[in-house]
Formats: structure tokens, C-alpha cells, sequence
């Protein structure tokens, strides 16, 4: 098990992975303070930040403050913000960019900002000089609770998303819940998902929690975003310590992503569906497939859509209406999603809420029937 340590109003998450091992802090005023923080794991005074436009306007600044108290220099590389950030190009622009900052084996290079800076500068991190050390500063509730902690780099490419990549441990992480005042409402709801994920895949007590405390969540309060992290973080950082590489348990943490990345599939990851948005949907579904094929009580999948109801996440398909959704089209872009073992589809299926399991004995029948549902329920 992770372990926790609470000092004031910053907790702390160890993920244990031997020499690989670090420490989440989550809580307010990280950022502002992120040089006491970060110095003891520099061993020059200088670093270099990798960032994207959105999140420099609220938090370079801070950022470099502190570090400057510290007598630690810092320059910033500036990407573009969004998804397509996420490629080739950028990638080769970055590490070129960190090579002519005459970047060095022990220069540590921080990620602040989404999921897409941290993947992408994870990604140069493991890469440059085989491998540099790399500090984690996620803005986003999807980076805090989910890309940031478990050490899973990479950039997409025309054939998928994630497809190329490297595991590569970051040395330390640092989740500022100030930073999410700045987050679009949109972007907040969309991780909002991925943390209810951690209660339905094995925490029913923390599916409770949010039932009641969702709403704080969203709204901002600080103390309801610190627990929800850190419950998240520790959650993942549980699973990564037994399944660093995915060869089992990790897989739990696919959870309603599925049928999510068949909905992102058919829109074109155009963002007219966030991640998050078709991992809540993506969750229905695998409640209520799992009601289906008689394995949970049923219920529960209406117990998690009037969850999404009252927290305001989009759990159905209406506002996508420039889709011609088609539940045939859906399972073929599940049949071409790379988590297909052995020509047949991998499930996260539950047997209750806070009971998930990972299956491949899932009926095309009973596939069709649970996306025609979902697709009849959104109006389609
Ligand atoms: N490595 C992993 O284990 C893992 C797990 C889940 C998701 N991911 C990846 O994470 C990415 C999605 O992450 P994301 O949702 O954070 O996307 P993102 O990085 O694109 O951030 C979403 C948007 O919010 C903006 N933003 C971020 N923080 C902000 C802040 N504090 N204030 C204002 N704006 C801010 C960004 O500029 C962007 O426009 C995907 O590429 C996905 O593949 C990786
Ligand atoms: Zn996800």
C-alpha cells in the first residue's frame, strides 16, 4: 500500500517502486512554493520547464519565482496547448530544444501543465541522453489524478493515440489544487470522471465520498479537491507499485476507457468529446453492461448516471448531435483499439460499484445491445 503523510495542509502519496519510488504532494500553494520543494532533487542550480501557453499565463511565473528564491535559474520552453501537441515533430523540436539549453545528465526538466506536457516532456525525458530526471507539476484535474503519477510517457501518431511511448518514472509530483481555479470548467468536469473511476474500480467507500462531495469538488473547495486527489493518487499509485508495466492489474485503471475511446474514435478526437466526457459515458456503459450479462445488481449504472446528472458531467451523447452515432461502427473502432489481446476485446467489467475486473469473455451481442441502449437513452 501507498503511504500517506499528512503535514498541515499538504498531503503526501509514496508510490514504491524500489529505486524508482517518489513522492505526490497534493494541497494548495505547491506552485508558489514549489522551490523547497524541488531543490533537493536538483543537482545544479538551474532547471528548465516545459510548459504550453494556457498554463504559462497563470503559473510560469509563480513557478520561477520560487525557484528563483532558491538561487535556482530556469528557462521555459513554451509548446502549443491541446492534443496535437502530442506528436513527432514536437517531440523532435523539443528534445532539440533541450539539447541546445546544453542540457546535461543531471539537468532535471520540469513538466508543468496537462496531461499533453507531461506525456510529451516524460516522453523527451526518457529519451535524451537515455533517460534525464523529470519533475511532474500537473495544472489539471485529469493530469493530478490520473498521467502525472504512474510513469507512462509517449506522443500519438496517425495510426492512434499513445501509440509511441516509453515508461519513465517521474522523481517527484507536485499537485497544486490553486492551479485548478485557473482550469476551464469544462476541462474540470472532464477529470472530474477519471476520479469517480477510482471509487467504481475499487473503492466504494470514495464512489460514497463523492456522492456527497462531489459538488464541493467541483466548486472548488480546496480541502474536497485535496482529499479527492489524494484518494485518486493513492489509488493509482497502488496499482503502478504491483503492475508497473501493465501486464495485469494495471489494466483496471481502463475502466469505462473501452467504450470511451470508441466514442473519441468517431468523433475524430476533435475535442467536441473530451476524454474525460467519453470515459463518464464509457463508465455507464460498463455498469450497464455488466447489469447485462447478470454479473452486478442492478442499478448501479443509474446510480452513476444520476451521479453525473447532479455533478453536471456530460454522461450521454446529447450536444454531439453532429454525429451519426452507429453502435456497429462503435465496436469496430473497439476491434482496432490497441488493447485487443488475441483478437479479442479486453473489458473492465464490475460485479458491483468499487468491484471492477478485467474480462475477455464479453458477447459481441451483448456489446451492441448496451451501445444501441446508450444511443436510444442520448436521443439517437
Ligand atoms: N500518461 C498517462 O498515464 C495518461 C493517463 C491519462 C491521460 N493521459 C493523457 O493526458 C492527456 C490529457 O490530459 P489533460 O486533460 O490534462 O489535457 P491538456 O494537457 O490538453 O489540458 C487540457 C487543457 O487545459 C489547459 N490547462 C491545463 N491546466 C490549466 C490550468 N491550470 N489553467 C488553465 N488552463 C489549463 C491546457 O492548456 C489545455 O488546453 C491526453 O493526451 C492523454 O492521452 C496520459
Ligand atoms: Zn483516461
Amino acid at each position: 500500500m501507498s503511504a500517506q503523510i499528512k503535514t498541515g495542509q499538504i498531503e503526501t502519496v509514496q508510490v514504491n517502486l524500489a529505486e524508482r519510488s517518489y513522492s505526490i504532494h497534493v494541497g494548495s500553494g505547491l506552485i508558489n512554493t514549489a522551490g523547497d520543494y524541488i531543490a533537493p532533487y536538483l543537482k545544479e542550480a538551474r532547471t528548465i520547464i516545459v510548459t504550453d501557453s494556457n498554463v504559462e499565463k497563470h503559473w510560469l511565473a509563480p513557478l520561477q519565482n520560487s525557484l528563483n528564491s532558491h538561487g535556482i535559474s530556469s528557462e521555459a520552453i513554451v509548446m502549443e496547448p491541446g492534443e496535437k501537441t502530442k506528436n513527432f515533430t514536437n517531440l523532435e523540436q523539443l528534445v532539440c530544444k533541450l539539447l541546445n539549453a546544453q542540457i546535461e545528465r543531471n539537468t532535471v526538466v520540469i513538466a508543468l501543465g496537462g496531461g499533453v506536457i507531461g506525456d510529451l516532456t516524460g516522453m523527451a525525458a526518457a529519451i535524451i541522453l537515455r533517460g534525464i530526471d523529470f519533475i511532474q507539476i500537473p495544472t489539471s484535474l485529469l493530469s493530478q489524478v490520473d498521467s502525472s503519477v504512474g510513469g507512462k510517457t509517449g506522443i500519438n501518431t496517425p495510426q492512434g493515440k499513445n501509440l509511441a511511448g516509453a515508461f519513465h518514472q517521474p522523481k517527484l509530483v507536485l499537485c497544486d489544487t490553486d492551479a485548478l481555479k485557473t482550469l476551464p470548467i469544462r476541462e474540470l468536469r472532464a477529470g472530474y470522471a477519471e476520479l469517480v473511476k477510482y471509487g467504481l474500480i475499487a473503492d466504494a467507500p470514495f464512489f460514497d465520498w463523492l456522492e456527497k462531495n462531489g459538488e464541493r469538488v467541483l466548486a472548488g473547495d480546496q480541502d474536497a479537491q485535496r482529499h479527492a486527489i489524494v484518494k485518486s493518487c493513492q489509488a493509482k499509485a497502488d496499482v503502478v507499485s504491483e503492475d508497473e508495466r501493465e501486464t495485469g492489474r494495471r489494466a483496471l485503471l481502463n475502466f469505462g476507457h473501452t467504450f470511451g475511446h470508441a466514442l473519441e474514435a468517431e468523433v475524430g478526437y476533435s475535442g467536441t468529446l473530451l476524454h474525460g466526457e467519453a470515459v463518464a459515458i464509457g463508465s455507464v456503459m460498463a455498469l450497464s453492461i455488466s447489469e447485462r450479462i447478470g454479473i452486478c445488481p442492478a442499478g448501479r449504472a443509474d446510480r452513476l448516471r444520476a451521479h453525473f446528472a447532479k455533478t453536471n458531467i456530460g454522461y450521454n451523447l446529447h450536444g454531439n448531435a453532429g454525429t451519426d452515432w452507429a453502435a456497429e461502427k462503435l465496436l469496430d473502432h473497439m476491434r482496432l483499439d490497441k488493447k485487443v489481446a488475441d483478437a479479442k476485446l479486453v473489458f473492465i467489467l464490475a460485479r458491483d460499484i468499487g468491484d471492477a475486473f478485467i474480462t475477455n469473455e464479453v458477447n459481441d451481442s451483448d456489446i451492441l445491445a448496451t451501445l444501441n441502449e446508450a444511443l436510444e437513452q442520448s436521443g439517437n
